[in-house]
């Protein structure tokens, strides 16, 4: 039997670096790569084992869009048996500006930033829970942030530029994958939120680590996780906890 995994948001950043680099891996045999608009997948001529890749057409916040996702996944596992082992939740945004002080930060920004990545992830979740159900691993990997501990946020506070309406987000994102992982616990699921460090994206364009460093991190931890993983929060950097 193959290792199958979904990854949404994954036409560029950190989720590009994880098609690519779970495509590499001999122990994975379908990439699905799940992008709102299609046309803006990279050309992959040159990406080894490129044959693995499937892009599919995904936009988290639109019910629609997540359900015929889920439709053509099924369709490329089989009908009857084949499940998904794995979804990475990496699709992300800061609507508007990235930094502002949290007095002056937009309510239309803020909900944006929530629907897609609290709302969205949700969305893609619960929609994918019957595939991966009937998957071998039963695993979904948020990609969150430090900035979304509470913990991290205050010892961060003073040095670091404020952008409330991300933070908050990301925050949301820890607890709406704790309630999935609470609860999915008695079916063996495995779920959990993800740091993927400080990577250098559209998102972060001062970051410092490289999206393939940050994609072969994350996969590792992905890969070797186990059931004690469940509703714990990890820096893929160095694999440690992070407080919540
Ligand atoms: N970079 C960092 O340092 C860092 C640190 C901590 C956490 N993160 C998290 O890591 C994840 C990936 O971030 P990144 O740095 O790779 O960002 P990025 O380069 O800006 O990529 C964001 C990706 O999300 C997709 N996306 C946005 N809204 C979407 C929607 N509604 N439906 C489907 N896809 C959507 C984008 O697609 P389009 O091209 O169509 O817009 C793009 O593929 C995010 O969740 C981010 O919050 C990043």
């Amino acid at each position: 039997m193959g290792f199958s995994v979904l990854v949404t948001g994954s036409n560029r950043g950190i989720g590009f670096g994880l098609i690519r680099e779970l495509a590499s891996r001999s122990d994975v045999t379908n990439v699905f790569a799940g992008v709102r608009n299609p046309e803006s997948f990279p050309d992959i001529t040159e990406v080894p084992n490129k044959e693995k890749i499937q892009v599919v057409q995904l936009e988290i916040s639109d019910k629609e869009s997540v359900s015929s996702a889920a439709h053509t996944i099924q369709k490329a596992l089989g009908d009857n048996d084949g499940g998904l082992d794995m979804l990475i939740n990496s699709a992300g945004i800061i609507s508007g500006p990235e930094y502002t002080q949290v007095e002056e930060c937009d309510s239309e920004d803020f909900i944006k930033t929530l629907n897609v990545n609290v709302v969205g992830t949700h969305l893609v979740t619960t929609t994918f829970l019957p595939l991966l159900r009937r998957g071998s691993t039963k695993k979904v990997i948020n990609i969150s942030s430090k900035l979304g501990s509470i913990s991290e946020l205050t010892r961060l506070h003073d040095v670091m530029r404020p952008l409330p309406h991300y933070t908050t987000s990301k925050a949301a994102v820890n607890s709406i994958t704790q309630s999935y992982a609470l609860t999915y616990a008695k079916e063996d699921f495995i779920i959990f939120p993800v740091c993927p460090g400080y990577v250098k994206t559209d998102m972060a364009p001062s970051g410092v680590l490289t999206v393939e460093q940050s994609a072969s991190n994350i996969a590792n931890l992905a890969m070797k996780a186990t059931k004690e993983y469940n509703g714990v929060f990890y820096d893929s950097v160095d694999g440690k906890i992070i407080n919540w």
